[in-house]
């Protein structure tokens, strides 16, 4: 057996290898690579964290979950307690990705060191001081992190029904989530005197609690239900709701992901305010101890108590005067100035404060004694931290606060009836003081008839729209929140520094370098390389692309509940402006895979910026875009002015692929990892629903079980990437999906004219792929589309060749290359190949990355050339376009912008999934293929 130091050695020896320029998968294998495995802080070292969650790969082969025991330890070799699980396996059942808790700890360290011990006794879970207990009675669960014991009721609307400090304090009762929501909207704003109108209030109704298995370092507590009416009249449980809780060993954080669909009508049903609300037991704190903490601009924070003695007519002497601002608790009236302890009972209490952020740009923030009485304007400002403290100097109490508070706007903080026994905290996702969310259309169809109107608007608008497609019954949205507990009253600094952390959680990830050895995330992608002026040519561009889009975001306040994470897709120079009202263009919706380029950008790079882009754009994508129940569930909506608008709901929007960068780099985040299951059954769509039903002529009409045809490109790859991870995975339905993938390859290997026949004919019975109706006989069709490879098809093909490995079907891989040579050699080699040419198509700099795949595979630096020629000469991007930002101020626009008229999403997309990708597999040939 390896000694420890062994692995260290190798480890470092391993690294310095430089990458061999047209090396394959295989070389990397050596029986005897590193059993270790570092991860850095992303961005700078936190001050503080409650507990992290991190994932990572480990090379093919090397270790099985049976006898392999993870440890951590720090920058000493202090050994730290961790908690490992299993998030993918190599074909082999070796782990290829593992997922890891740690405490909350005060000791943090730059660096974490993970050691896979081929240890055959204790397995793979590790519990040395049992900290985290869990207590699964048959009404509730109840968690002891150490810190904070939390319990879970099994049933009713209350999610957590007590939330207990160490020393015994009761700081957080009743909480549950809350929901109001109307049945119209008035249409015209300046009169609404439409008493037609029903209000409704709801709660969470619980349908199911369930708790992780294995619970040393980190407990998860997952409660489904819907939001159930309470009061306004009858309304159907609606809404459905899956609220994670993560609570770590040590910690007095509770993390929590929100995840909800929409479920109801959207022109009856108008979601006016969804959140969470806590009571705060205050009974027995004097008013003047009782303390409200709101997070305000840049680590701002708002200190307050319900009854203020300061600023008054008499001086109760400055020792009770700083304490009170301090959050401490004031000494016995007795010790005060009696001209104020006698008059204490004149001085109102502030019951209730509010503040609602309803534009990225300003909150506001007002308080009022009670119900009933006026409120009093606080100074608002700009972009509040998210954050909000309810609780008393002795008694302790409850903050909570919500990630991108500010850029998911409408939102809300709340606290009530703080002047009472029980006060109130809501954090508002959705802000009660907004306008109602209307999910509505936004036409009314113009009068389009049938497909012959529907096409001739698609050609000038670009929409394309079709009655009742536009509905948003089905979309998703998640948000991410964190609950402390707190003994007592924390200083100002403690609650900016929360602040800061709920917005910036602390994520750790392995070295670039590490990521691409153990190639368990693609092997398309190499680190930066700044060595030749050609190379640092193109890394500049990337850079320049990513922060494009980055100030994008914030100078056109790509921001909103829902809307926060996405992009636009194509500009319109004459405005200025991105086309946000123009039919088939504004929101972006992953169209030509951006996910891919910034995911991949991220993983060369290990930039934090980049990753929280990667991050709320994968959040956004995943759930908004796409259907999570219904007739479409697994479709995900065609690029449009609003994220559900299109009528063009196919599988190549919501390719599972896109996720997979950060859910194994999460450590495999379960709202992620349910997203991926929900799409295992997007072939059943092809039943349903014709992708192609507007520009049929066959007649053909779907029927579900039936065989239908699907598209090689934009349709398979999007099945067969979900089948890929879920087999990777060893979910619960691994051997279908395997199957399923299995069958679909050989299918396209049979083909005569592979992916050249474009489509295929699939059984939604027995899974098989056999040739289009339009060549029974499979005599060999020739059907390229400059759209099939551009949604994930090359990444998901590359990872599935390498994973089959040696069981790969004959024929696939050949399949393949030549979809890869011929895209784009001459017409007279296609016509030699085909018997046709492809003719005229489109996106060839991205495709240039097919040929770069080609020539590295079979080590021909001549096609590596052509690769690189394809880059810079063909569409896309030129090494001649402007490469830069114009100023454009004054009365041209609203608000003064940087503008790059030049760029478009599509080409941002597969300009830089070719430069990376080209880099990745015929680097060498770049110098000498630029003059
Ligand atoms: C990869 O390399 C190994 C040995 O280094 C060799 O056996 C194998 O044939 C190579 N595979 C390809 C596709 O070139
Ligand atoms: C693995 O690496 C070690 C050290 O670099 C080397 O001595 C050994 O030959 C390699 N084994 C294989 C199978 O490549
Ligand atoms: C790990 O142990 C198993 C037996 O339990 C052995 O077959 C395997 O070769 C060992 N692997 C390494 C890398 O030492
Ligand atoms: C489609 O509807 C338009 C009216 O909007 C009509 O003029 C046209 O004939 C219809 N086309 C077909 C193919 O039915
Ligand atoms: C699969 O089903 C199709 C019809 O849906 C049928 O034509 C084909 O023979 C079946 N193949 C197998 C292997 O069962
Ligand atoms: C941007 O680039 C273009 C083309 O290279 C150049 O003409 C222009 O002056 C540049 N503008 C700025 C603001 O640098």
């Amino acid at each position: 057996m390896l000694q420890l130091s062994l692995f260290v050695t190798l480890c470092c020896l391993f690294r310095s290898v430089t990458p061999q320029l047209f090396g394959n998968s295989s070389s990397n294998s050596n029986s005897s690579s590193p059993g270790t495995a570092t991860v850095h802080w992303i961005g700078d070292k936190p001050a503080y964290q409650s507990g992290t969650t991190f994932g990572l790969p480990w090379p093919r082969g090397k270790h099985h979950s049976e006898n392999t025991k993870f440890t951590i330890s720090g920058d000493s070799s202090e050994q730290i307690e961790l908690q490992s699980w299993v998030t993918g396996y190599w074909p082999d059942g070796s782990v290829k990705w593992s997922g890891h808790a740690i405490p909350e700890s005060e000791n943090i360290y730059n660096k974490y060191t993970v050691t896979a011990q081929n240890g055959t006794t204790s397995g793979l879970y590790t519990n040395p001081t049992g900290s985290l207990v869990v207590t699964n009675a048959s009404d509730k669960l109840t968690i002891h992190t150490g810190k904070l014991q939390v319990s879970f009721p099994k049933a009713g609307s209350v999610l957590v029904s007590e939330i207990k400090t160490k020393s015994g304090k009761i700081i957080g009762n009743d909480g549950k989530l809350v929901l109001q929501s109307q049945s119209g909207v008035a249409n015209d704003p300046s009169n609404r005197g439409n008493s037609s109108i029903q209000h409704f209030n709801f709660e969470s109704s619980i349908e199911a609690v369930t708790v992780s298995e294995e619970s040393s370092v980190r407990a998860l507590v997952t409660i489904r239900g819907k939001h159930q009416v309470t009061r306004g009249g009858d309304h159907d449980n609606w809404l459905p709701f899956v609220v994670r809780f993560y609570l770590y060993a040590n910690s007095d954080a509770i993390k929590l992901v929100h995840s909800i669909v929409f479920d109801a009508a959207a022109n009856e049903n108008f979601i006016t305010g969804l959140g969470l609300r806590f009571a705060v037991p205050l009974a027995g704190e004097k008013q003047y101890n009782r303390h409200v903490r709101i997070a305000g601009v840049d680590g701002g924070v708002l200190n307050e108590a319900v009854q203020g003695i300061t600023g008054l007519r008499r001086d109760p002497g400055a020792a009770v005067r700083t304490a009170q601002y301090d959050g401490a608790a004031l000494a016995a009236e007795s010790t005060w100035d009696p001209r104020v302890s006698s008059r204490l009972r004149w001085i109102p209490t502030f019951s209730d404060y509010i503040l609602s952020q309803l534009s990225p740009d300003g909150f506001t923030l007002k308080k009022r004694t009670k119900a009933g009485q006026s409120w009093i304007n606080i100074p608002g400002g700009t972009r509040a931290g998210g954050f909000a403290y309810l609780g008393g100097a002795t008694q302790g109490g409850l903050a909570v606060g919500l990630r991108d508070f500010w850029k998911r706007y409408p939102s809300a903080l709340e606290i009530s009836s703080a002047a009472t026994d029980v006060g109130e905290i809501t954090l508002w996702l959705y802000s009660p003081e907004a306008q109602p969310l209307d999910l509505r259309p936004f036409h009314d169809g113009l009068g389009q008839k049938n497909y012959t109107d529907e096409l001739d608007a698609l050609d000038i608008t670009y929409e394309d729209w079709e009655e009742g497609f536009d509905t948003p019954y089905g979309i998703a949205r998640t948000s991410e929140i964190t609950i402390f507990g707190f003994e007592n009253t924390p200083s100002r600094d403690k609650l900016a520094s929360l602040t800061e952390h709920i917005n910036n959680p602390p994520v750790l990830v392995a070295d670039s370098e590490y990521l691409k050895e153990t190639e368990a995330i693609g092997t398309y992608w190499a680190l930066p390389d700044t060595t030749s002026t050609a190379s640092a040519t193109i890394e500049s561009h990337l850079e320049f692309l990513f922060e494009f889009y980055q100030e994008q975001i914030e100078q056109r306040r790509w921001y909103g509940f829902l809307d926060f994470g996405d992009f636009m897709h194509t500009y319109d120079p004459d405005r200025h402006t991105w086309r946000y009202d123009v039919g088939g263009y504004a929101w972006d919706n992953s169209e030509l895979s951006p996910d891919l380029f910034f995911w991949l950008f991220f993983l060369r790079t290990g930039r934090a910026d980049v990753y929280r882009f990667a991050e709320a754009l994968t959040r956004h994508t995943g759930e908004v875009d796409v259907y999570h129940i219904g007739q479409w569930k697994g479709l995900g909506t065609r690029h449009g002015v609003q994220h559900f608008s299109d009528s063009a709901k196919q599988a190549r929007i919501s390719q599972p692929q896109y996720r997979k960068y950060f859910y194994y780099i999460s450590g495999g985040d379960e709202r992620v990892g349910e997203l991926m299951e929900e799409l295992l059954d997007t072939d059943k769509t092809y039943g349903v629903l014709d992708p192609n039903r507007k520009v049929r002529t066959d007649g053909w009409t779907p029927s579900p079980g039936s065989t239908v045809a699907i598209g090689l490109g934009t349709d398979w790859s999007s099945l067969a990437g979900g089948w890929l991870i879920e087999w990777e995975r060893r979910g619960s339905r691994w051997e279908e999906a395997k199957s399923k993938l299995t069958s679909t390859i050989t299918g396209i290997a049979s083909l005569k004219n592979g992916f050249v026949t474009g489509s295929g004919l699939y059984s939604l019975e027995n899974s098989t792929l056999g040739p289009p109706p339009t060549d029974p006989q499979n005599n060999g069709i020739v059907a390229v589309s400059h759209l099939s490879a551009v949604f994930g098809l090359p990444e998901v093909v590359s990872e599935a060749i390498e994973y089959f490995g040696a069981d790969l079907p004959t024929g696939f891989k050949d399949a393949w290359l030549d979809y890869c040579y011929y895209f784009q050699a001459t017409a007279a080699e296609q016509a030699a190949r085909y018997g046709v040419s492809f003719g005229s198509l489109n996106l060839y700099q991205g495709h240039s990355r097919l040929t770069a795949y080609v020539a590295n595979q079979r080590g021909n630096s001549s096609l590596g050339a052509r690769a690189w020629r394809e880059f810079y000469t063909t569409d896309g991007f030129q090494a001649t376009s402007p490469w830069n930002t114009t100023r454009v101020e004054g009365s041209d626009v609203l608000a003064a912008v940087d503008e790059a008229s030049w760029v478009s999403t599509n080409d941002v997309a597969q300009y830089g999934l070719a430069a990376i990708q080209n880099l990745a597999l015929v680097r060498e040939s770049l110098d000498d293929s630029v003059s």
